[in-house]
């Protein structure tokens, strides 16, 4: 699985089955988010059979349900589009492994999550993670004309694939919220108000970039 086709074949998955993550996959895993943290800044530790957070003894919390593993994502305020832009390369690479994923802000037990922040840190995000009881499903999505402005009569085809991609990146309550803008081959991306919205822009820009394949674009 490439990754336009993990991009396409990822949806949000809440309910897990009961089996632990395989050993191979758990130590690619770990290498691949070990990268990722180096290369970010932020700090991203993977949490191994750890049901607490998700509400063990509970069936569910919030939608949540058997989900044992997650990743953590500890940092700055600032770091927040970083966050999403390395984070969803992890979503996309634990897809490859045969893995689903939940981007999860809001909904897990604050006070069981095991995480280290040290003073002017904090808890930006968490991912769910784990073998879906389903691999989720295809969901709505603002026109795509909504979500960019062209300057020029022609949309390259390179823009609009890109666009594609963007179209399917998790947004927080699947908001959208942000703009990107085309002009000659720059291109800018910005966020309208919402919550979450700079971890959204994160990830919709690493998906413009893979949907964008090898097409000379500048972000400016
Ligand atoms: C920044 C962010 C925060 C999110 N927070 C939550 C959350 O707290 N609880 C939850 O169940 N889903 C959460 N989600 C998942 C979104 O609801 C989901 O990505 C969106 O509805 C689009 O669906 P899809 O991921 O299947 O494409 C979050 C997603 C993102 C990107």
């Amino acid at each position: 699985m490439n990754l336009n086709e993990a991009i396409i074949a990822r949806h949000s998955v809440r309910k897990y089955q009961d089996k632990p993550i395989e050993a191979e996959a758990a130590e690619n895993l770990q290498e691949f988010i070990k990268d990722k943290a180096e290369k970010s800044g932020i700090k991203i530790t993977l949490q191994l059979n750890e049901p607490e957070a998700f509400g063990s003894g509970m069936a569910t919390y919030g939608k949540f349900e058997n989900c044992k593993n997650y990743i953590t994502f500890v940092g700055k305020k600032e770091d927040e589009e970083k966050c999403g832009y390395y984070g969803e390369q992890i979503v996309l690479h634990a897809q490859q492994l045969g893995l689903n994923t939940c981007w999860v802000a809001l909904t897990y037990n604050k006070s069981k999550i095991v995480y280290d922040a040290e003073k002017g840190e904090k808890l930006l995000i968490v991912i769910a993670l784990g073998y879906g009881q389903t691999q989720g499903h295809p969901r709505a999505t603002k026109p795509m004309q909504e979500l960019c402005k062209i300057k020029g009569d022609e949309t390259p085809d390179w823009f609009k694939k890109a666009m594609e991609a963007v179209m399917l990146a998790p947004t927080a309550i699947n908001q959208q919220k942000f703009v990107f803008y085309l002009d000659g081959n720059n291109v800018e991306a910005k966020t309208l108000l919402g919550f979450y919205a700079k971890i959204d822009l994160g990830i919709a820009k690493l998906h413009f970039e893979i949907g964008a394949g090898d097409a000379p674009f500048n972000w400016v």
